[in-house]
């Protein structure tokens, strides 16, 4: 097939530099790691003799796209229909997580869970599970049958919620600690501290989230910033001491470069500088910032600061609409269009990979497709259908195949999907 994978960020839409592009390319693969990438017949020369060969013409092959902030739990939430963020929560969100308390319920959508993402060309997410440590019980221990590089964490919340989606400061550490044992580094698992956001935590809890970060610096940490104005007001007189949102995780020392910051749309210029000098990292949930009408995420203004703020994109599923990331960036384009800023097509592959790997701290091991990299690869289609077969024939460049894959592309676009060096299958 066509291999593509970024080195750098694009600069503008003809910076050829920015990736490795080969129209005959090929990958060699060995014990789930990409072992060459290159020209097939230099790669396929330098093959071991039984080396299956696996033709992917005329297709694109792109690391796997990667989703660095979506809810496991919220399968059942899409699509719900409510005014705004606390509403969604308060009327389906929470009462839907409250089933997890169900292991069987739990176990089968995980399984539905990684059939979806791998579906759609997703081989990397970053999940919140429920408040129940058995979510996170079924997500890692499905991850791990399909050999998938996943984080996730069991959600600590102890008020403003139902009672039967609370924990304690106590039980939210033992059980994330537990959480931690049973599952960091367990295959390719990475466990992320999750605390939800500011108005489901406690001071004490929050202190307990300290606790966790402290013992466990290496960890991703993971939760909400500035969604919606009303959250952001609400916020705010729970935690009348705090300078601004930001300012209540910075004080529990929870801003680092391993922290992940869902939506972060309404930043002052202060919560914006406090998040570049800490390196942490702004969470752009395109569609579901525009399915919840929470705002748009001024990507440019936070990019042009004398310190970038840290950017990476993500479906959001149950607030997002759509699991596809290629979806995700069509409407994070239009988002830019409505603030009069462009967002070019190589910026948006960009992000999906090695951007994305790159906000993990994880581009040694995923978002690319260099040699010594975990095998993790979607090829895609940018003619998967008539309407797109159609607009195919005028293409005459990689980065309009790019965009033309953007805008009309979906799950129809993914021919397959590698997790590990292995085709996915769907199990459920
Ligand atoms: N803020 C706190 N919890 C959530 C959630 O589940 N989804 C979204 N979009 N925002 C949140
Ligand atoms: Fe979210």
């Amino acid at each position: 097939g066509r291999t593509l994978s970024f080195i750098r960020a694009p600069e503008h839409i003809d910076d050829t530099g920015s990736y490795r592009y080969e129209s005959e390319g090929a990958l060699l693969v060995e014990d789930g790691k990409i072992v060459a990438m290159g020209n097939f017949a230099t790669v396929n020369a330098a093959a071991p003799e039984a080396t299956v060969v696996i033709d992917h013409r005329p297709y694109l092959i792109l690391p796997g796209l990667i989703d660095t902030h979506v809810h496991f739990p919220q399968m059942q939430v899409i699509a719900s229909y409510a005014a705004n963020l606390l509403e969604w929560l308060n009327t389906y969100t929470f009462p839907e997580e409250c089933r997890f308390v169900e292991q069987a319920h739990a176990e089968r959508i995980a399984r539905a869970f990684f059939d979806e993402f791998f579906r759609n060309g997703t081989t990397t997410a970053v999940a919140y599970c429920s408040v129940h440590k058995a979510s996170a019980d079924a997500y890692f221990a499905e991850s791990l049958r399909r050999g998938s590089l996943m984080i996730g964490g069991k959600v600590m919340m102890d008020r403003n919620a139902p009672q039967g989606l609370l924990d304690t400061p106590e039980t939210g550490y033992d059980e994330t600690r537990q959480v931690i044992a049973d599952w960091h580094g367990k295959g390719r698992n990475h466990v992320a501290i999750t605390p939800r956001f500011a108005i489901t935590s406690t001071p004490e809890q929050m202190e307990r989230v300290q606790a966790l970060a402290e013992e466990f610096p290496d960890l991703h940490i993971q939760t909400h910033l500035s969604e919606n104005h009303d959250e952001i007001r609400y916020t705010c007189e729970l935690f009348p001491d705090a300078r601004d949102y930001t300012d209540i995780y910075a004080h529990y020392g929870l801003l680092g470069p391993k922290s992940l910051f869902g939506h972060a749309i309404h930043l002052s210029d202060r919560e914006a500088d406090a998040m570049s000098e800490a390196g942490a990292v702004a969470v752009h949930c395109p569609t579901s910032n525009l399915f919840l009408g929470s705002g748009l995420f001024p990507l440019r203004k936070y990019q042009r600061r004398d310190k970038k703020l840290r950017i990476a994109v993500a479906t959001d599923i149950g607030g997002g609409s759509s699991y596809s990331m290629l979806k995700t960036m069509d409407e994070a384009y239009k988002i830019q269009q409505l603030l009069g800023e462009r967002l070019n097509p190589l910026e948006s592959f960009h992000l999906m990979t090695l951007g994305n790997a790159e906000a993990l701290s994880l581009a040694d091991r995923i978002g690319t497709l260099e040699p010594g990299t975990d095998a993790d690869f979607v090829v895609l289609d940018a003619a998967a259908t008539p309407a797109m077969r159609l607009r195919m024939e005028t293409v005459k460049s990689l980065a309009e195949e790019l965009f033309l894959l953007q805008t009309l592309g979906d799950d129809r676009s993914v021919v397959e999907t590698y997790v590990a060096g292995r085709a996915a299958r769907p199990v459920s």
